[in-house]
């Protein structure tokens, strides 16, 4: 029998919907958050992403602006900018799009964001809030794996949770939303031994490796929920996830498919970051 699918475009519509209504409330109030997005130089798969970005905004009546900077715009211009979008009333948030040219520092753009607009949730600050659970911004997509397994009737409690991948921006944060929910959880990554034996107890695993087809049927448990963060090339040029998707179709209980599963969340969680942040500026708590 075929994985129950898990659908990501269908999860951000829903989300995307309860946003606008929500923004459209504050609008009622006087309040209109704005997210402000900034791009260093020509990367092709980042002027896709910022485009993606700009049009979420709109359909969640978000205000936005978009900086983008030539190529060879300084560190301490860059700074700049940031220092004067950080003071600016009219930006509940501020995203810079990574990766930023290898003359700029990009620990340096993290740590001169605001806390209070980093909606992505990269400052040292908003990392350890996560750390101690008690935080403003879920990182993004993490967040939108939290969601989709919410829709699904997936509860981390007392599963055995395996990541694979330990990066800052997907399996560290992933491993802590999913113990914040009192999952079991390991981190697997690329000096793991046994990795194979380790996945296959899995319940929930979620796949941020970053190579195309790693995750094979004999590494996952029958009936498990399998998440599949990758966007890699095959041979073919064809976008695929980390997952095999054929095989491990048929043994998981459910599975995200790339395209349409963790990647059309991302960017709606950054909405629901931007309007969080225009809350909390305005002291709405909740
Ligand atoms: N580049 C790839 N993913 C991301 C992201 O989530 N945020 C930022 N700022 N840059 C990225």
């Amino acid at each position: 029998m075929s994985a129950i699918r898990m659908d990501g475009k269908m999860v951000s519509a829903k989300v995307r919907g309860s946003i606008l209504e929500e923004v459209n409330k504050l609008k009622e109030n006087g309040i209109r958050p704005g997210l402000a997005v900034i791009i260093v130089g020509e990367d092709p798969a980042s002027q896709i992403y910022v485009r993606n970005k700009e049009r979420a905004c709109e359909e969640c009546g978000i205000y936005s602006e978009k900086y983008a900077l030539p190529e060879e715009t300084t560190q301490e211009e860059l700074l700049a900018l940031i220092g004067k979008l950080n003071h600016d009333k009219n930006i509940s948030g501020i995203l810079c799009q990574m990766p930023v040219p290898k003359h700029i520092s990009e620990q340096a753009v993290i740590d001169a964001i605001d806390p209070s607009k980093d909606v992505d949730a990269f400052h040292p600050v908003n990392v350890g809030k996560i750390m101690v659970g008690n935080f403003d911004f879920k990182p993004c997509t993490p967040a939108g794996i939290m969601e989709i397994l919410d829709e699904y009737g997936i509860d981390p409690k007392g599963k055995e949770c395996v990541v694979i991948g330990r990066s800052n921006i997907v399996g560290k944060p992933m491993a802590m939303l999913l113990l914040h929910r009192h999952g079991t959880v390991t981190i697997c990554h690329s000096r793991t031994a046994n990795l194979k034996e380790v996945c296959a107890r899995a319940d929930i695993l979620v796949a941020a490796v970053g190579k195309a087809n790693f995750v094979t049927a004999d590494m996952v448990k029958e009936g498990a929920a399998v998440i599949d963060v990758g966007m890699n090339r095959d041979e073919n040029g064809k976008l695929c996830g980390d997952v095999c998707f054929d095989e491990v179709n048929e043994k998981a209980g459910w599975l995200t498919p790339v395209p349409g599963g963790v990647g059309p969340m991302t960017i709606t969680m950054l909405m629901k970051n931007t309007l969080k942040a225009a809350k909390v500026q305005n002291g709405i708590l909740d």
